[in-house]
């Protein structure tokens, strides 16, 4: 049977490499997979080419000049502007757009009883205690895209103890490209450092993210949303290889990891095929030229991101959805050489001082909630 997939945010980091894993899967089992739906903010020149290649039913662009060149340059295709339109078409659904712009498709698909690849974290740290309900929605299930979230998927499957039988989740982090380095050190650092992650290649804003650490932050309230696990619970260790991508350890002192080279296209290809293993072999293990393996605790008073996200997921409500609104607010600021690198952190403690302590209880009130921390964001921003 063909399984139909949307790729929301195909011409990003992981919508290209989902690709790639699909071509991979077709040719060795043509047929397998069908790309139906594909959706994309502004890169006409990319969605183009994709849709020449893949023949989808459906793409969305969210730039409206955009769309219209789109629209204007194809045909058999319907052309929308949302990309939670995507959905209807597709049996599973990989959300890699990036940031808050990738919560309809969150919602949309849990809501419509489907199974979510889930690259894009922001949307269930904003909007965690609103998404969780609509996990029960028949038919819905999310499995997730990031290595760490994957890799403790896979453990965690070890054991079918209702509880899982966990102790601790121990969520691997690089370090990023300023590991080591002092306070001192990063005050002057340029966007191109930043840029220049030792160990995987990805969109800019996750980039800039894991040289903070507030990715592995992000990861943190990530595996509490996922796995209900308590925060005390949840270690981050330093492994600069990115070979283990997280752990699980067990009530009787057992600890299980996943291993495999730095790839996404191992996590995109298990969420694709999950239950079952898809059969293209993606990051094996040479272990011959493998070589050690290395572990350091996280420098927290450098990266302050990483304890500023326990403190949001703390707080719960709408606190994540705040850090995360505040957090996007800075990068973009930093990539575009208004806020310095070391003042990421100070804008998002800002903002999480004037947290309003509001619990969403539906999408409306995360969105607003994402609108007031961004405005205040902002505000902080235009005075650095
Ligand atoms: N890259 C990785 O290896 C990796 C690993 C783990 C998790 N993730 C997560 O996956 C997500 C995507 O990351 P990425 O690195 O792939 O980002 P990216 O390379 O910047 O790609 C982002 C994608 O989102 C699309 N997009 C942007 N704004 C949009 C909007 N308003 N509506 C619809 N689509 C929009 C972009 O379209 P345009 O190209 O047209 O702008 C692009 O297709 C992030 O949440 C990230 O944290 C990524």
């Amino acid at each position: 049977m063909t399984v139909r997939v949307a790729i929301a945010g195909s011409t990003g980091s992981i919508g290209t490499q989902t690709i790639e894993v699909i071509r991979a899967e077709n040719d060795r089992a043509p047929g397998s997979y069908a790309v139906t739906a594909l959706s994309a903010g502004s890169s006409v020149d990319l969605v183009l080419a994709q849709i020449d290649e893949l023949r989808p039913d459906v793409v969305a662009i969210a730039d409206e000049d955009a769309r219209r060149e789109v629209a204007a340059r194809t045909t058999g295709v319907t052309i929308v502007a949302d990309s939670a339109d995507v959905i209807d078409v597709a049996d599973v659904i990989v959300n890699g757009v990036v940031g808050f712009a990738g919560l309809a498709v969150t919602v949309g698909t849990l809501r419509a009883g489907k199974r979510l690849a889930l690259a894009n974290k922001e949307s269930l740290i904003a909007a965690g205690p609103v998404v969780q309900p609509l996990r029960t929605t028949p038919g819905a299930e999310l499995v997730p895209v990031d290595s760490e979230h994957c890799a403790l998927h896979q453990c965690l499957r070890s054991s079918s103890a209702p509880d899982r039988e966990v102790a601790r989740l121990l969520l691997t982090a690089s370090g990023g490209p300023f590991r080591g380095r002092t306070e001192d050190d990063l005050a002057a650092v340029t966007v191109e450092s930043a840029l220049a992650h030792p160990t995987w290649a990805m969109g800019p804003k996750i980039t800039v993210d894991s040289s903070t650490l507030m990715n592995k932050g992000l990861e943190v309230i990530e595996a509490h949303e996922l796995y209900g696990t308590p925060y005390e619970d949840i270690d981050v260790v330093v492994h600069p290889q990115s070979v283990v991508h997280s752990m699980v350890e067990f009530s009787d002192g057992s600890t299980i990891a996943q291993l495999s080279m730095p790839t996404m296209h191992l996590p995109i290809g298990y969420a694709l095929g999950y239950p079952d293993r898809i059969a293209t072999p993606f990051g094996r293990i040479d272990w011959t030229t493998l070589g050690s393996l290395d572990f350091e605790p996280p420098d927290r008073s450098t990266f302050r991101c990483l304890d500023l996200a326990y403190a949001a997921g703390r707080i719960g409500g709408t606190a994540p959805a705040w850090l995360s609104a505040a957090n996007e607010v800075a990068v973009e600021g930093f990539l575009s050489g208004k806020v310095r690198w070391n003042a990421i952190a100070d804008v998002c403690v800002e903002v999480l001082e004037r947290h309003d302590g509001a619990i969403p209880s539906d999408v409306d009130d995360v969105i607003e909630a994402d609108q007031i921390a961004r405005r205040i964001a902002e505000r902080i921003v235009e005075q650095q």
